[in-house]
């Protein structure tokens, strides 16, 4: 017996893959051409899966601020901000943070995942409760066990459920936090957040949403899910990534409750891990200063996500519940899967391929993201590109 016995599974598993699918394991973005181009397998490739809703990852006020934080600040900062000390810039972003979304406080994470790592592990601990939405992310499942909460999951996007648990564990007399996001990153749903809400202050309970998708995606200002709905209000903790609309890398918690400030003091994924680089911040912050400003992109974001929607509906494919930039396709198998997935690469479009165990209900799903930066003729390459690759699939009938 070695250690290795245990990935014999997972190296089943991508034989599996390698076979119905011969170079899924060994794309190379070769050139990068813009935030939605990139040459692949020698061919220009349209990118429909990189999470850069508003395209900002290219604008040049980004890169010009990473730029000279760079030649200012250096490369990194070579450590955390508990031992090395805080670059004004993480402080200034913090404000920013704040002041964006109204809040009393903000604390910067290295990535999303950490931020998510960091704020369950620290709010809440043995003898206390999490209820998360089923369909929640990874790095709240993972922030969840690293902070040895009793978790229990309610059905996706069902407030009767919640409220059915909640109620059984009122009797235990303890803090529980209920953990959402806004629109959810397979399948392109929005919470039914004021529902949750309503729920959620019957009990007592607190509240936090992950708004990593819907950031600068949703509400008229793009503070997310909370602010459409609006019921900023009732949410606690508001956490979100820079990497997808702000085209950078790092993550972040705003709340409205001053012991936020503490977490930093208590929480291992923020005192052990290097803080961001100046030019992650320095990015991110002029990303933040056109998202607010950013309505126009946002309209242009969901122009796009409208037709696309409604093209993939049209040819008869079996998309998520309600129009997003986050379209997933739901497939009959794996085989047709990889057939889809093949197909659209080989007429230049990369779109994420997701099965399970990472997908909901066990479903193969084509999960295709879509860009403010992605021009009209881009746009009509994609459809053709389904209308041509849809032939190497059986479609499935809604049920
Ligand atoms: C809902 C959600 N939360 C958190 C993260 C992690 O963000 P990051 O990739 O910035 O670490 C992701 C990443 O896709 C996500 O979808």
């Amino acid at each position: 017996m070695t250690i290795f016995d245990k990935f014999q599974q997972l190296a089943a598993a991508r034989k599996e893959l390698e076979q119905g699918c011969d170079n899924f394991f060994n794309i190379v973005m070769e050139e990068i051409i813009s935030g939605t181009e990139a040459v692949v397998n020698g061919r220009p490739t349209i990118l429909a899966g990189s999470n850069n809703y508003l395209g900002l990852s290219f604008d040049s006020g980004c890169i010009e601020a990473a730029c000279e934080a760079a030649r200012k600040e250096g490369t990194g900062t070579t450590g955390s901000r508990m031992a090395n000390g805080t670059f004004s810039g993480h402080v200034a972003l913090e404000q920013e943070l704040a002041e964006f979304f109204s809040r009393q406080g903000a604390i910067v994470f290295s990535t999303g995942y950490v931020a998510n790592l960091a704020m369950l592990s620290t709010l809440v601990g043995p003898g206390e409760i999490i209820l998360l939405d089923a369909d929640c992310h990874a790095s709240i499942y993972d922030g969840c066990r690293l902070g040895g909460a009793e978790v229990h999951r309610f059905r996706h996007n069902d407030p009767q459920d919640l409220e059915k648990r909640l109620r059984r564990l009122e009797k235990r007399n303890t803090n529980i936090l209920v953990v959402v996001e806004g629109l959810y990153s397979m399948m392109g749903d929005r919470s039914p957040l004021a529902d949750i809400v309503a729920v959620k202050e019957k009990f007592d309970a607190y509240l936090l949403v992950d708004e990593a998708h819907s950031l600068g995606v949703l509400g008229a200002n793009g503070r997310g899910l909370a602010e459409e709905t609006g019921v900023e209000d009732g949410v606690d903790f508001v956490v979100g990534t820079f990497s997808k609309s702000l085209g950078a890398i790092g993550g972040f918690c705003v709340s409205n409750h001053p012991e936020l400030n503490l977490v930093r003091y208590a929480s291992r994924p923020y005192v052990f891990t290097a803080s961001s680089s100046p030019s992650v911040i320095a990015s991110t912050r002029t990303a933040l200063r056109i998202l607010k400003t950013g309505s126009e992109l946002r309209q242009r974001l969901w122009d796009n996500a409208n037709m696309l929607y409604k093209k993939l509906q049209d040819l008869g494919f079996l998309v998520g519940p309600e129009p997003s930039p986050i379209v997933a396709i739901r497939l009959a198998d794996k085989a047709d899967a990889f057939a889809l997935w093949s197909g659209l690469l080989e007429n230049g479009v990369y779109v994420n391929l997701v099965l399970p165990p990472a997908t909901p209900d066990g479903n193969c799903l084509l999960r295709i993201s879509v860009s403010a930066g992605h021009t009209p003729e881009q746009m009509e390459h994609i459809c053709e590109a389904f209308t041509s690759a849809k032939e190497l699939t059986a479609l499935p009938q809604a049920v």
